[in-house]
């Protein structure tokens, strides 16, 4: 390959980077065991051909496991924890999003689970998709800590 052909697909990765985010819950926010909550994926305007694949989402806790329910969510790696989700992305149009931001995105609900530990916790996604005439495949993860109470 030359290096004009590797420098277009660097160029078209990068025009087609997407950049999903969980839109809620927020950083921060509260969720009550046993409580239904609402995990909402969201990306930015996804040109043709690209192509969403799937996501994965997690509720992982950060209580450390020595006792004193101190939490540490900088020490956690790619654990997904309580996996709650794991198969299709087809997210839909935002009619009030404005232009250029998330338009798109799909609601996820679930229950938070009765056996997590109380304390801070992360929601976690992972996204697939494919990028670009050469359906160039892309896995981006993210998170946002949350407090999980009784
Ligand atoms: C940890 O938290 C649980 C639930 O809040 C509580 O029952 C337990 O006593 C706490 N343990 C310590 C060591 O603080
Ligand atoms: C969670 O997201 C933050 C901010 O993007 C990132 O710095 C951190 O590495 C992520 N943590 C994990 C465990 O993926
Ligand atoms: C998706 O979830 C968000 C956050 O809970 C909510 O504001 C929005 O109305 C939901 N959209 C639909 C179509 O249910």
């Amino acid at each position: 390959m030359t290096k004009s052909i590797l420098a277009l697909i660097a160029l078209a990765t990068s025009a087609y980077a997407q950049n999903a985010v969980i839109a809620s819950p927020s950083a921060g926010s509260t969720l009550r065991k046993g409580q239904s909550f609402t995990v909402e994926i969201a990306r930015p305007e996804f040109p043709a051909p690209s192509k969403d694949v799937s996501v994965v989402i997690g509720l992982q806790t950060c209580v450390l496991t020595d006792g004193s329910n101190s939490t540490d969510c900088s020490v956690l790696t790619q654990t997904f924890g309580f996996l709650l989700y794991s198969g299709d992305y087809t997210p839909t149009g935002h009619p009030d999003a404005p232009q250029g931001t998330f338009e798109d995105y799909q609601n996820f609900t679930f229950t938070v689970p009765t056996n997590i530990p109380t304390g801070q916790a992360q929601v976690k996604a992972a996204h697939l998709y494919l990028t670009g005439a050469g359906f160039i495949p892309v896995l981006e993860q993210f998170n946002v800590t949350v407090n999980v109470v009784n």
